[in-house]
């Protein structure tokens, strides 16, 4: 493989954007520079580039996360949030990227329909990166890949279990990522939070080539049972907050609690991309116990982030 895995000028939508193999170097290189960063080598590889940063949602790892991976690289991020934000006047996305693009050397954004990423990336010669859509949250993905191969050492034929929302962002980014790297994928949601259907067959697909697999139930013992990996996610996501009342029903057996934990392997580790709503999705005895992963899995993003943009900007 290339220097670059052929990863230069590419954008990522999705975390099945990248092929196995391109998802398993850019876990390489991110662990590469965690490890050359704690070791004390300092170096520059995107001095004098600019990243633009747009985020339409509120956003704490994300932001910061991106900002300080810029900051390694030596590229300046230009971040553009709240109500006088890129979008604030009407513009049209081809104008917006046609614009961008004549800046910066690649443009992360977050929003809420993916039809607004697919639209920037058609218009930007730069990489855009999908920094969290209603469908899909491919940066992190990278992080809690990244961190369960720091724990296990390997991901292929690992059983990875959700618990929340089957169809949300983490969702289908985990069938997705999960099947790429040949785990075996469960996800535990009630009936009508069913992932994606066109989600769930691409994952099959990924899965069969892979030696994983991907399936779907609504019983989260079952699902969690032997599992190497649980995680679970907020019951209303950023735009669905007037839901909130709604899925505290619908989700109140799915709960990643002591009692649900207990049918995971003894191994297992505990993930959440947070930010948590203790009480809900998950006790206080699972994130802060000895299980719980989950600020590492926030640090990932850093170096994640920071082993992507230095392999696809150009
Ligand atoms: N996990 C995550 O994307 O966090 P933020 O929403 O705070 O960026
Ligand atoms: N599913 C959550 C993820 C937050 C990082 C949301 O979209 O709000």
């Amino acid at each position: 493989m290339s220097s670059r895995a052929g990863l230069c000028g590419r954008d990522l939508l999705a975390i099945d954007d990248l092929t196995s193999a391109e998802l398993a170097y850019v876990l390489d290189r991110a662990a590469e520079a965690k490890s050359a960063w704690r070791l004390g080598e300092r170096s520059a590889p995107l001095a004098g580039r600019a990243v633009a940063i747009v985020l339409q949602k509120p956003s704490l790892r994300t932001r910061i996360s991106f900002e300080v991976a810029c900051a390694r690289l030596g590229a300046h991020p230009v971040v553009m949030t709240g109500p006088d934000g890129a979008f604030s006047r009407g513009e049209s996305i081809a104008d917006t990227a046609r614009v961008m693009e004549r800046y910066v050397d690649a443009i992360v954004l977050r929003t809420y329909e993916q039809s607004v990423l697919e639209g920037f990336a058609s218009s930007a010669s730069v990489p855009v990166v999908n920094a969290l859509s209603d469908e899909h949250h491919p940066c992190q993905g990278l992080a809690d890949l990244l961190t369960i191969k720091e724990r296990f050492g390997t991901l292929s034929g690992l059983a990875f279990t959700f618990v929340g929302d089957g169809s949300n962002n983490m969702a289908h980014t985990y069938l997705l990522g999960g099947a790429l790297c040949g785990m075996h994928v469960s996800v535990a949601t009630p009936i009508g939070y069913q992932p994606d259907a066109k989600v769930l067959a691409r994952a099959r697909g990924l899965a069969d080539a892979s030696g994983g697999s991907v399936s779907v139930c609504t019983d989260a013992a079952r699902a969690v049972s032997g599992a190497s990996v649980v995680a679970t996610d907020t019951w209303a996501s950023m735009g669905q907050e007037g839901e909130h009342d709604d899925r505290a029903d619908a989700f109140a057996c799915y709960q990643v609690n002591e009692a649900l934990m207990a049918y995971a392997d003894s191994s297992a580790i505990f993930l959440h991309c947070l930010p948590a709503h203790r009480g809900e999705e998950v006790t206080d005895f699972v994130i802060d116990g000895r299980q719980s992963v989950v600020f590492d899995e926030a640090e990932n993003r850093l170096h994640a982030q920071q082993a992507l943009l230095e392999l696809i900007i150009v």
